[in-house]
């Protein structure tokens, strides 16, 4: 973990950037990330930045797209003013929440803001995340006519009784129908599952794993279920009414996820995310259907993160936005940065997250990140197996899967606390 917190700075209401993000911004890819903060329901389990209608404080969804392009071309002129190179947007993710709340011509129009300000390269990925139960082959076309390239659904389970304690709404016959009117339209295909719910057995996870990948989409992403402070999951837990999360269910449930996705011919790019491609493809294989947005975050490109709450990041800058769409849509009127607070990461700060968000993808941590004392632990991780020799030897500090299992722990041995 970092042992120095970064420097704190006021987020100023200008959105002016020093002049230090232009130090390598030539070799640093630029993304969009646009969040939108709006969901039907909240999930027990959710403690992201999103708001039911009655908790909306009379912010409108029916203004949300206007005032997120005027955010857009705000960060057009930040960056053009701080002498940044023009660089194309390679890719766009619209997260949430539930972008596919709002009308497909919003998220449309949205996109069009993008490609108006920085434009959007040749072969861009953009994705749109959705819950089932709320798109249909209309809207998706609608989408896919646009530009978007990915669409990435949160499946989270088969099982239907595992879904209600979830509190998801969606039937899970719904699955194989949203993504057939994605492929129809051309639209590559996530699905997101969640595994270790609590009453949820190994059986029940071995079904949703075989739903998924009989689906026989681009893309899976697994996540364990994590208890958020805050959210009715973690009240029900302390009231007894549901169990806690056992550690030990879901690292079998991780075993069993890597083990079926390898035997159907996907292959991990990051803890919890595997593409298609089978192991030892050939890399084209792996750039085309991992997520490359994502990947940016873990690689440390910069990132305008357009809504309430969104993060951005450039060039060792982090900032981040206010909170509440009502909050934010002040902002945006007055014609203000949205953002609330933002920090400078010093060098060693950044090599810290380095070591952080890389030691978690396969391709690995080049050793010449480490200090003195973090390239001496290595001899002692490979050799209880939780990071490949081969790897090591050849410059990079690469995963195996028992140590995809302790990914924490191999992490803070590296970084020696
Ligand atoms: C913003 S949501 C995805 C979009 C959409 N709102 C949905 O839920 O289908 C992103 C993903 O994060 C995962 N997620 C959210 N909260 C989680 C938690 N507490 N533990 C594990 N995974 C979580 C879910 O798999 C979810 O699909
Ligand atoms: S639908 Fe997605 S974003 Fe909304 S509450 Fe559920 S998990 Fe969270």
């Amino acid at each position: 973990m970092p042992s120095a917190l970064p420097l704190a700075d006021p987020a100023p209401l200008d959105g002016v950037l020093p002049a230090s993000v232009l130090e390598g911004a030539d070799e640093r890819n630029f993304g969009v990330y646009l969040h939108v903060p709006f969901c039907r329901v909240r999930c027990g389990y959710c403690d992201f930045n999103t708001y039911t209608a009655d908790e909306l404080r009379g912010a409108k969804r029916a203004d949300y797209a206007g005032q997120a392009i005027a955010e857009v071309e705000f960060g057009g002129r930040v960056l053009a003013s701080a002498g940044l190179p023009e660089r194309q947007a390679s890719t766009v993710f619209f997260g949430g929440g539930t972008p596919t709340m709002l009308p497909a011509v919003d998220l449309i129009s949205m996109l069009g803001a993008v490609r108006a300000t920085w434009g959007i390269a040749e072969g861009a990925e953009v994705t749109t995340e959705a819950n089932p139960d709320s798109v249909d082959a209309a809207y998706l076309r609608s989408l896919a006519d646009a530009g978007f390239t990915r669409v990435s659904f949160g499946m989270q389970s088969a099982v239907p009784r595992v879904l209600a304690t979830l509190e998801r709404t969606h039937d899970p016959e719904r699955i194989p129908l949203v993504v057939g009117w994605a492929r129809d339209v051309g639209l590559q295909v996530s699905l997101d599952l969640i595994y270790g719910t609590p009453g949820e057995t190994i059986a029940d996870w071995r079904a949703s794993l075989d739903m998924a990948i009989a689906q026989a989409p681009d893309h899976v992403s697994a996540y364990a279920l994590i208890v958020e402070d805050g959210t009715k999951l973690a009240r029900q837990i302390r009231r007894g009414e549901i169990a806690t999360p056992d550690d030990d269910v879901q690292a079998d449930m991780y075993e069993l996820a890597d083990a079926r996705l390898v035997e159907a011919g996907f292959g991990w790019y990051e803890v919890s995310n595997w593409a298609r491609g089978a192991e030892g493809s050939p890399a084209l294989e792996w750039d085309r259907f991992a997520s490359r947005h994502n990947l940016a975050y873990w690689q440390g490109h910069d990132w305008w993160g357009i809504g309430p709450g969104a993060h951005s990041h450039v060039g060792g800058v982090r900032w981040w936005n206010v909170k509440h769409p009502a909050a934010y849509a002040e902002r945006m009127l007055a014609g203000q940065s949205p953002a609330t607070g933002r920090e400078t990461l010093d060098p060693e700060t950044r090599r810290i997250e380095g070591v952080l968000l890389r030691s978690r993808i396969r391709e690995g941590l080049p050793v010449s990140t480490l200090t003195a004392a973090g390239r001496t632990a290595v001899a002692a991780l490979i050799a209880e197996e939780l990071v490949d020799a081969r790897a090591a030897f050849g410059g990079s500090i690469q995963l195996t899967l028992k140590g995809r299992l302790l990914a924490d722990l191999v992490v803070r041995r590296l970084l020696d606390e």
